[in-house]
C-alpha cells in the first residue's frame, strides 16, 4: 500500500492505508473474564470520567471503590502514579485508570494550531507533531488525548475553526489520519503513545451562523459527503476513541443519537473503539430540550451508545437504577464496559500502568523544537509580496504591532500546559538574528483589541527611521477556540488604523498575521507590501517568522480555508455548488447608476458589495520563487466505472530559490443526478524543487474517487463528463476533460 505524506502518489487513496487495530481473541477473552467478575457498580464506574482533584481523599476513595474509569486533567506524574497504584493495587479488580488531557497542538512544545498545521499540506509534519506531543504528554502519564478534531469547518466565525483542518473534507481526512498515526503509532501498547480521540461526532463545524454549540440541519447526502468521511477515515486508521459533539443534528443531540453512534459508527463502519461524551454533553441534553432530567439523559446516552460519561455524572448516578428498572439491559452496559476495557488493554495499561519516573517530563528536546519551527515555516501562507520579502540588506527594522512580543497569544487556543518562558517571539528571534541595534520595537498597541491609539505615534516614528516595517497583527488566542465565535472577523482594536498610519510613512510594510481563524484582511493586505498569514504558531513562532522574513527559509503554506472579503460571505468554501445563474458581469454597489432598474445588474449570483468569491482562495499561497505548471496529461480520456486514469503535470521552479510547492488535483463532475460541487480536491503532493528544476507530478484517479452519495444507502459513480485541474490553488489552472463510461 502506498503511504501518506505529500511525497506519495495518489493521496486520493492513501488515507485508508493505516491499519485499524484488530480485535484480538486473547484480549477479548480477558475482557470477558473481567466482566464476569465485575459488579454492576464496578461496571458503571468504568463508564465514568471525572476531573482530577489531585491525590485527594475523595478521589482515592472513588478510585479504590472502582467508581472511576478515567481521570482527566491530572498532569503531575507523581500523582498519576499514586492514583494508578490505588486503582491497580487497592481496588478489588485492579483495573487501571486511563488519564486524559486536551493535548490539541502539542503538550509543552506547542505546535501551530491545527488550522496552521493544515496549511502545511504536509501529512508527515502533522504526524511528527502528534508524535512529539504524545512523547511529551505520555511522559507525565497522559495516555489519551482529545484530538484530532476533524470537523469540516466552513464558517470562519466559528471559533473552533482554529482546531480544525479547514474547509475541505479530503484534506481533513488525510491530516486527521496523519495525526492519529502520530499519537498512536502502529503499536498503541507502547508507553510513549496516546490514544487518539476523533471528534466531534458529528457535524459540530456546521453550527448555524458559526455560533458555537448551535444547531445543525444536515441532509443525509451532505452528512455523508462532507461531514462524515474524515470520521470514517479515522475508524479505518484505528482511532482508539471517538467523542460526541455538543450540537443537535436534525433535532437530535449527538450524545443521544443512536443513528450516528450505533447505526453509522458501529453497524456500518464496524467501529470497536470507545465513544466518550463531550464535557457535560449528556446532561446538556436537558437544556437542549431533549431530556427531562439527568436520569432521562443517562437513559438516552446509554441507549444511543455513548460509552463513557465525561463530567455529567449521569451514568454513576442513574444507570444502576435504570438497569434495575429494566429500562437499560445489563447487556447494553456490558457492551459499553467492553469498549472501555478494550481501550485500556490496547494501551497496554494492564501490563504497564505506571509512568517511568526515570524518563518522566521529557519536554522541549532539540528534535521537538526544530520540528515546531519547521511546522510554522511550512504552514505560513504568503498572501502577497511585491518584492520586499525576503529582506535584502536591511539595516534597521521597525518591529511593531501587538503580537510581536506576546508569548501567550502566539501559542493559540487550547494551551493548558503552555510555559511562556519557552516561547520565542518575533522580537526575540529578529533581535538575535539582526542584532539589538537593528530592531526597534514599538508595539503601538498593547494587545489585539486595544483601541487606545496613543502608542501608534511611537510606532510610526520607529517606522520613519527604519528600512522596513514589520507589523505583527492578529487576534489574541482567546478570540478563537471553544465558545469564542465572532460575528466580526476583522482585525480587532485599532490595528487597521495603525496599518493605515504606517502605510502613510511610505516605508515598505510587511504584515504578519497571527490568528486562529480566517480573517477579513484584504484591505490591510492591500495596504501592505507583503502579508504573511502565520496562524497562531506556538512555542517557536518567532524563530520561524524570522527565518521566513530573512529568507533563511521560504514560505510554502497554502490556505486550508478561504479568506473572505467580508464576513457576510460566510459560510464560504471553494467546493460550493453552482447556481443556475453563476456570477457574471457583476455590477458592484458603487457602480450602480441612480434609479437603475432592478434587473440592470444582470441577475446573477453575487453580492453587490462583496462580488463573488473569496479574497484569497482555498489552496492559495505564494513563495519566494515562482512555479510554472505545464499542460495536464491524462493516461486516457475515459475510464469505466471501475477504472482509473493517471493525470500528470510537469511543474517547474522558474525562480532563483529552492522551494516547496503543493501541487493540487481537482475535479468537477459536470452533470449529476444531484448537482455536484464546482471543484473538489482529490489529491495533492508537496514537492521540493531547486531553481530551474522540473518534476513530473502524477496522480492516480480511481473512478471510485468520483463516487457520491445520492441517498443514505447509495453511493454511486455516474457516467459522464468531468473537468480535471492540476494547479497551485483552487482558483487557477486550465481544465482538461475526461469521461466516465458505463
Ligand atoms: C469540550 C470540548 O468540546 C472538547 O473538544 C474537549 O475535548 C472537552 N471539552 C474536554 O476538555
Amino acid at each position: 500500500m502506498k503511504r501518506l505524506a505529500g511525497m506519495l502518489l495518489c493521496a486520493a487513496v492513501a488515507f485508508g492505508s493505516v491499519a485499524a487495530p484488530a480485535k484480538d481473541a486473547e484480549m477479548e477473552s480477558k475482557i470477558d473474564a473481567l466482566l464476569q467478575k465485575m459488579t454492576l457498580d464496578e461496571k458503571i464506574g468504568q463508564l465514568n470520567q471525572q476531573t482530577g482533584t489531585g491525590y485527594s481523599d475523595a478521589m482515592v476513595n472513588a478510585v479504590k471503590g472502582g467508581a472511576v474509569g478515567s481521570i482527566l486533567n491530572e498532569v503531575d506524574p507523581e500523582i498519576v502514579n499514586k492514583l494508578q497504584k490505588e486503582a491497580v493495587e487497592n481496588s478489588r479488580l485492579g483495573i487501571p485508570l486511563v488519564f486524559a488531557r486536551d493535548v490539541i497542538h502539542g503538550f509543552k512544545t506547542i505546535f501551530p494550531i491545527p488550522l496552521g498545521q493544515a496549511a502545511t499540506w504536509n501529512p508527515a509534519l502533522v504526524e511528527q507533531g502528534a508524535r512529539i506531543a504524545a512523547e511529551e504528554a505520555s511522559s507525565v502519564g497522559i495516555r489519551w488525548t482529545f484530538s484530532p478534531m476533524v470537523d469540516v469547518s466552513r464558517d470562519a466565525r466559528w471559533g473552533r475553526i482554529a482546531e480544525s483542518f479547514g474547509e475541505d473534507t479530503y484534506l481533513s481526512s488525510v491530516l486527521g489520519v496523519a495525526m492519529i498515526k502520530g499519537y498512536q503509532t502502529d503499536d498503541l501498547s507502547q508507553p510513549g503513545t496516546m490514544a487518539a480521540c476523533t471528534k466531534h461526532f458529528a457535524c459540530y463545524g456546521a453550527a448555524e451562523a458559526g455560533k458555537d454549540y448551535n444547531t445543525t440541519w444536515i441532509p443525509e447526502v451532505l452528512l455523508r459527503e462532507v461531514y462524515l468521511p474524515p470520521f470514517e477515515a479515522a475508524v479505518k486508521a484505528g482511532s482508539a476513541t471517538f467523542m460526541c459533539s455538543f450540537n443537535d443534528i436534525n433535532g437530535v443531540p449527538s450524545s443521544g443519537n443512536p443513528y450516528l453512534n450505533r447505526t453509522i459508527l458501529r453497524d456500518e463502519w464496524g467501529y470497536d473503539g470507545m465513544l466518550v461524551s463531550d464535557w457535560g454533553s449528556i446532561q446538556q441534553m436537558i437544556p437542549h430540550g431533549f431530556c427531562t432530567d439527568l436520569k432521562d439523559a443517562a437513559l438516552k446516552g446509554a441507549l444511543a451508545g455513548v460509552d463513557m460519561d465525561m463530567e455529567s455524572y449521569a451514568y454513576v448516578n442513574h444507570l444502576k437504577e435504570l438497569v434495575e428498572e429494566g429500562k437499560v439491559k445489563e447487556s447494553v452496559i456490558d457492551e459499553m464496559v467492553r469498549n472501555v476495557l478494550r481501550l485500556k488493554f490496547r494501551l497496554g495499561l494492564f501490563e504497564n500502568p505506571y509512568v517511568d519516573m526515570a524518563t518522566a517530563r521529557n519536554f522541549y528536546t532539540g528534535k521537538a523544537l526544530s520540528a515546531a519551527v519547521k511546522t510554522v515555516e511550512e504552514g505560513a501562507v504568503l498572501l502577497k509580496n511585491n518584492g520586499v520579502l525576503p529582506f535584502k540588506q536591511i539595516k534597521k527594522i521597525a518591529l511593531v504591532g501587538p503580537m510581536a512580543d506576546d508569548k501567550h497569544n502566539q501559542a493559540g487556543t487550547w494551551c493548558f500546559d503552555l510555559e511562556k518562558e519557552h516561547c520565542v517571539t518575533p522580537l526575540q528571534a529578529l533581535t538575535e538574528m539582526y542584532g539589538k541595534d537593528a530592531v526597534v520595537y514599538a508595539p503601538g498597541l498593547e494587545y489585539s483589541r486595544d483601541k487606545n491609539e496613543q502608542g501608534i505615534a511611537e510606532a510610526v516614528e520607529a517606522a520613519k527611521n527604519a528600512d522596513v516595517v514589520v507589523m505583527v497583527a492578529g487576534e489574541e488566542a482567546v478570540l478563537s477556540g471553544e465558545a469564542h465565535s465572532r460575528a466580526d472577523i476583522s482585525l480587532p482594536g485599532a490595528q487597521t488604523k495603525m496599518i493605515e498610519e504606517l502605510k502613510a510613512t511610505g516605508k515598505p510594510l510587511v504584515l504578519v498575521i497571527m490568528t486562529g481563524r480566517p480573517m477579513t484582511i484584504a484591505y490591510e493586505a492591500n495596504l501592505a507590501d507583503a502579508a504573511l498569514y502565520t496562524f497562531h504558531g506556538g512555542t517557536m513562532a518567532g524563530s520561524a517568522i524570522a527565518n521566513l522574513l530573512s529568507g533563511k527559509s521560504v514560505p510554502s503554506g497554502k490556505l486550508p480555508v478561504s479568506l473572505p472579503k467580508m464576513v457576510g460571505q460566510e459560510p464560504l468554501y471553494y467546493n460550493h455548488k453552482n447556481t443556475g445563474r453563476p456570477a457574471s458581469g457583476m455590477v458592484l454597489i458603487d457602480d450602480i447608476p441612480l434609479e437603475a432598474s432592478q434587473t440592470s445588474t444582470g441577475c446573477t449570483s453575487y453580492y453587490l458589495d462583496a462580488g463573488d468569491g473569496p479574497a484569497f482562495p482555498f489552496g492559495y499561497g505564494l513563495s519566494y520563487t515562482t512555479f510554472e505548471y505545464g499542460d495536464v496529461r491524462l493516461s486516457d480520456d475515459s475510464m469505466g466505472k471501475d477504472g482509473k486514469i493517471e493525470a500528470a503535470c510537469t511543474v517547474k521552479n522558474t525562480g532563483s530559490v529552492a522551494a516547496s510547492e503543493t501541487v493540487q488535483l481537482y475535479v468537477r463532475d459536470l452533470v449529476g443526478s444531484l448537482v455536484r460541487p464546482v471543484k473538489e480536491l482529490k489529491g495533492f503532493e508537496k514537492i521540493y524543487l531547486q531553481p530551474g528544476e522540473s518534476r513530473e507530478v502524477k496522480f492516480t484517479l480511481n473512478a471510485s474517487d468520483l463516487a457520491f452519495w445520492t441517498s443514505a444507502k447509495e453511493k454511486i459513480v455516474e457516467p459522464g463528463e468531468f473537468d480535471l485541474w492540476i494547479s497551485g490553488d483552487s482558483a487557477s489552472g486550465t481544465p482538461v476533460k475526461f469521461n466516465v463510461t458505463e
